[in-house]
């Protein structure tokens, strides 16, 4: 007999499908017979992936939103309700980072990692998780990253991010296993995208990548059989594993020794700056 997706049918609300993991966990849903919801800032990337799908028989729908808006997931939800579309797939995706010297980098961009990190997350699956606990049924992906396993000095902020979105996936998933909606953090390591580039962090991308398609077909894999955590890559299970044993303090020197910026900023001492 023919495998049919337990996702086939169903919305999927991906955030952040304009490019990277989030394009191609889209493709992936849309693969096994799910319904896109696409949300992201640019409207022309989400319309290319739209128009793809479409063109595979996906029905699919496109909201733009900015999640460092903090109303921006209200309006996200609002949207989905008076279209009635029932929300069964959320796909936390969205996110990015800033590399370099935290006492020297752009505060905005500290402050929007934590927005669309961590906020835009929480913010999302309080709206949709309620209706997914009434159906007694639904799945929440959650990115987080290889980088929540350990602090990332010159990644800081970033990191910290992460280590709440798995520490908030696994909290959820045990709440709300008990009305059968599975909760999964996705933890990748370096994976094909934009990433990178945003983050002004090439320095992480040289230590190899995984292709983004790979990582969105094991992670929509994990989640249709309710795993809690996965870590696509066997370099990124290993990785977490051995610090796991390891003192927390060598794990960030060596992370600051083979990651670090290799020339410090200029600061000005206290007295230049009278
Ligand atoms: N690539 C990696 O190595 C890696 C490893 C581990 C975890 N991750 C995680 O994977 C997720 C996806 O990142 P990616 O690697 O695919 O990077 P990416 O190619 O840069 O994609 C980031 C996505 O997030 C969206 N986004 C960023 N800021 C947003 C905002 N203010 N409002 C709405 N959407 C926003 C972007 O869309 P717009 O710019 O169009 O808004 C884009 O679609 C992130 O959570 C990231 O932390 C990535």
């Amino acid at each position: 007999m023919a495998y049919t997706s337990q996702l086939h049918g169903k919305w999927a609300l991906v955030t952040g499908a304009s490019s990277g993991i989030g394009a191609a966990l889209a493709r992936e849903l849309a693969d096994r017979g799910a319904k896109l919801i696409l949300t992201a800032r640019r409207r022309d990337r989400l319309e290319a992936l739209g128009q793809e799908l479409a063109a595979q028989g996906t029905e699919m729908r496109i909201i733009i939103a900015d999640l460092n808006d903090p109303v921006a997931p209200h309006q996200i939800y609002r949207v989905t309700e008076r279209a009635g579309l029932e929300v069964e797939i959320l796909v936390n995706n969205a996110g990015l980072g800033q590399y370099g010297f935290f006492h020297a980098s752009e505060i905005e961009q500290e402050m929007n990692q934590v927005r669309v990190n961590c906020d835009a997350v929480v913010q999302l699956s309080r709206l949709f998780v309620p209706r997914m606990v009434e159906r007694r049924r639904g799945w929440v992906l959650i990115v987080a990253s290889t980088a929540s396993f350990q602090p990332m000095p010159y990644i800081t902020t970033y990191a910290a991010t992460k280590a709440f979105d798995r520490f908030f996936a696994l909290g959820l998933a045990e709440e709300v296993a008990q009305y059968d909606v599975k909760v999964t953090a996705l933890c990748p390591g370096p994976t094909e995208s934009e990433f990178f580039d945003v983050a002004g962090a090439g320095v992480l991308r040289q230590r190899g990548v995984q292709p983004a398609g790979e990582v969105a077909r094991l992670a929509i894999d994990a989640l249709e059989r309710g795993k809690r955590t996965l870590v696509p890559s066997f370099r990124g299970w290993l990785g977490a594993q051995l610090v796991r044993l390891l003192p927390t303090s060598f794990v960030t020197r060596e992370i600051a020794k083979r990651t670090g910026p290799k020339k410090a900023p200029p600061t000005p001492r206290l007295e230049e700056k009278k």
